[in-house]
């Protein structure tokens, strides 16, 4: 649940807040060549997707889809908020993404496959050759007995057998659940419990930043803890990065333990029907951090997820088959679900998979890639923008690469880095979209149409057609557009590409989502269900909105969602810690940073070996991602008279800002003594504000 603040003080820190936010931003306007061109150019598309053509609006969007029976309620909201979209229809995500195009693309690239190690060639993937493979591995599937409805979690790198696994679960109604490659084996394993899954898909090994990771160990953390928590595993399938080789030192477990391409040699060569399955079966599961410690599993659906992800993909992104169509997130989040794999495939897009980090070996790689394979649409997030810029900051210049089209997506992106994005990388041809959304919505919510709309630096724009945002003080009180206030961002209406529902979990998923601003528990009607985002925003008097960070116990480090009760509860896994307490630190190039207070336990000494175990702790339980950028061992966590850490007070020392007034504190003398400890005795103190997130965060404990 988001937390609640008193309106006044909500009132007070928003205005001060968006003053230092930074200041509002001259437009851009997209190139005639770019508008000529474009998918989606007709400024009537709005008034197409007025409210008061909801829901019937999207059914353009399901028109964009192959059916095998035709859907015959677009929007069933008899289970409000539980929405169901274009009820009554049978479809496949697999046959919609791969089939349907063999006729007209078949010899076309659907995947290129970029390794990180640049002498290794690049793998381009038909569709053909994609549709072979994909029926190859759901017969396997289907040969270790997996069937529609099951669960199978995947903890895969960046390597085309991912979105084939995907594809050829897809087929078969199978839900697939892919954990980041780069989360921990012990993560990997909490979710395999919570989705019930009995089948792991991994990978031996994979490349990053120069060496190859022995990935298969994860694997066995992953089972063990799995086990542990009371889900058996019953089968570990193993991808091979170098196909007939094993790259991993981990021995495999006999019986349980298999490779694929073993597997495979029974199935090769098999055809598996694309089953059709219900439009609102689900597709798949992608889990994301929240305010509890327990990251939840967003249930995404099939026609409406695929639907909206496909519309968004030709409409915003501007994909069309021809192009040559770079995302460079990683399949493992939520990003890549839908603008790597099953938006660009269902528009018969050639999408690059690049295996690696972005500035291996220098900051020239990505633009290198763009030159070579003639990428024309971009797709990064503002971690990888500001990094490529301060690494590299005029290498695109030697690049003979041209973008029509540059999205930038997961966190605000600050003006100066926009530019930068739009003059050296853009070469000031190509649009930007800045994309705001998330792993809930299943695609994009504010954004720009890019050959409709002026872009502005800092800001994403209104919303995509038929999504209708509102935000709300705490009161439930709409705040007007212009009025220079924030609040909390909400969608009036549901739309085709929202989750369903937290796998296993109804009641968490109507509390964290809508709980806030619903009018009538037992409404059926969906005016009356919000969707609260969960981030702070604001709308200026031209409607377009500026994001101003998450309002819940979520920091976003480089665009990754990680929960701060996640990181606590990871720093209690070592012994001597009695109490931890994490928060958000501005950082030049990830945003955000956690940072961790810990007290240790009576009588157990300080010492940088128990820094060195919170820290160890913290990229087992999560992963490397959640690496604090400081621990600090302090003598007492200041606290309210009623026992309570005052994060606020900490997160105000850690961003090396003024801690306010602390005297109504249980142990206000403890403050000063941190505060020398993380700032040095006399450290200037910065005076900009603080961004929202930060300001509000942990204001109410
Ligand atoms: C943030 C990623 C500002 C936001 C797609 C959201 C953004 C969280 C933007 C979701 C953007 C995403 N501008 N902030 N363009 N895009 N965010 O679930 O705080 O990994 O709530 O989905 O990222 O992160 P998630």
């Amino acid at each position: 649940m988001a937390k609640t603040l008193k309106t006044t003080e909500q009132t007070e820190v928003s205005e001060a807040q968006i003053a230092v936010h930074w200041k509002e931003e001259a437009y851009y306007e997209p190139s005639e060549k770019f508008k000529a061109q474009a998918n989606l150019r007709d400024p009537r598309i709005f008034e197409k997707f007025g409210l008061d053509k909801f829901p019937d609006c999207f059914k353009v969007f399901a028109d964009m889809l192959t059916w095998f029976e035709p859907y015959h309620t677009v929007l069933d909201t008899s289970d409000a908020p539980f929405w169901k979209w274009f009820v009554g229809g049978k479809i496949n995500a697999s046959y919609n993404c791969v089939d349907r195009h063999l006729a007209k693309y078949g010899s076309k690239a659907a995947f290129i496959f970029v390794p990180e190690p640049e002498a290794e060639r690049d793998v381009a993937i038909t569709y053909q050759d994609l549709y072979t493979r994909v029926n190859d591995v759901a017969a396997m599937l289907r040969g270790v007995g997996l069937k529609a409805g099951d669960r199978v979690t995947f903890h895969m790198p960046m390597v085309p057998e991912l979105p084939i696994t995907m594809l050829a679960c897809a087929r078969l109604g199978i839900i697939h659940s892919q954990v980041f490659g780069g989360f921990s084996g012990q993560a990997c394993g909490s979710r395999i419990q919570d989705s019930g899954s009995r089948v792991l898909i991994t990978m031996d090994a994979y490349w990053r930043n120069g060496t190859l990771v022995d990935h298969k160990a994860n694997a066995d953390i992953a089972v063990r803890t799995a086990t542990e928590l009371g889900q058996d595993v019953d089968k570990v399938l193993v991808w091979q990065r170098y196909p007939g080789k094993y790259s991993a030192k981990t021995p495999m477990v006999a019986g349980r333990d298999f490779f694929v391409n073993d597997l495979l040699k029974d199935h090769n060569g098999k055809t598996v029907d694309p089953v059709p399955l219900p439009s609102e079966g689900p597709l798949f599961l992608m889990y994301s951090s929240g305010t509890t410690g327990k990251p939840k599993g967003a249930q995404h659906g099939i026609a409406g997820y695929l639907c909206y992800v496909t519309a968004t993909s030709k409409w915003i992104l501007d994909i069309h088959p021809e192009d040559i169509y770079w995302c460079m997130a990683d399949i493992g989040w939520i990003t890549g679900h839908s603008y790597i794999v099953y938006g660009p495939l269902a528009n018969a897009a050639t999408s690059v998979l690049y295996e690696g980090v972005p500035t291996f070996p220098d900051a020239g790689r990505p633009w290198r890639i763009a030159e070579r394979l003639g990428v024309n649409i971009f797709h990064t997030a503002p971690t990888a923008i500001r990094m490529l810029r301060k690494l590299g900051p005029q290498e695109p210049r030697k690049y003979k690469y041209h973008f029509k089209s540059m999205t930038t997506v997961g966190e605000p992106i600050e003006p100066e880095a926009w530019r930068w994005y739009y003059d050296e990388v853009g070469k000031r041809e190509a649009v930007i979209t800045d994309t705001w959304w998330m792993t809930e919505t299943g695609g994009f919510l504010g954004t720009t149409v890019p050959a409709i709309h002026a872009m502005k630096p800092g800001s994403c724009g209104p919303a995509a057609p038929g999504i209708h945002p509102a935000i709300f003080d705490e009161t439930g009180a709409e705040i007007p557009k212009g009025s220079g206030k924030a609040g909390n961002i909400c969608i009036r209406n549901p739309w085709p590409g929202i989750m369903q529902t937290i796998w296993g979990d109804r009641d968490r998923y109507v509390k964290t989502y809508f709980a806030k601003y619903n009018r009538n528990p037992r409404s059926k009607d969906w005016r009356d269900w919000p969707f609260l985002c969960g981030d702070g925003a604001v709308q200026a008097a031209d409607g377009y909105y500026r994001i101003l960070g998450r309002i819940d116990d979520v920091i976003n480090v480089a665009g990754h969602r990680l929960g701060t009760k996640e990181i606590e509860s990871a720093c209690l896994t070592v012994p001597e810690v009695a109490e931890a307490a994490v928060v958000p630190v501005q950082d030049e190039l990830k945003g955000r940073v956690p940072e961790v207070y810990i007290a240790v336990k009576p009588g157990v000494p300080p010492s940088q070996d128990i820094i060195d175990r919170v820290i160890k702790a913290n990229e087992e339980v999560i992963g490397k991602i959640a690496r604090p950028k400081h621990v600090y061992i302090v003598p007492d966590m200041p606290k309210t008279r009623s026992g309570k850490i005052m994060r606020r007070v900490l997160a105000a020392i850690s961003n090396r800002r003024d801690v306010g007034d602390v005297t109504t504190l249980a142990n206000p003398d403890v403050v000063e003594q941190i505060r020398v400890m993380v700032q040095g005795k006399d450290a200037a103190k910065t005076q900009a504000e603080l961004p929202e997130d930060i300001a509000k965060f942990g204001q109410v404990e």
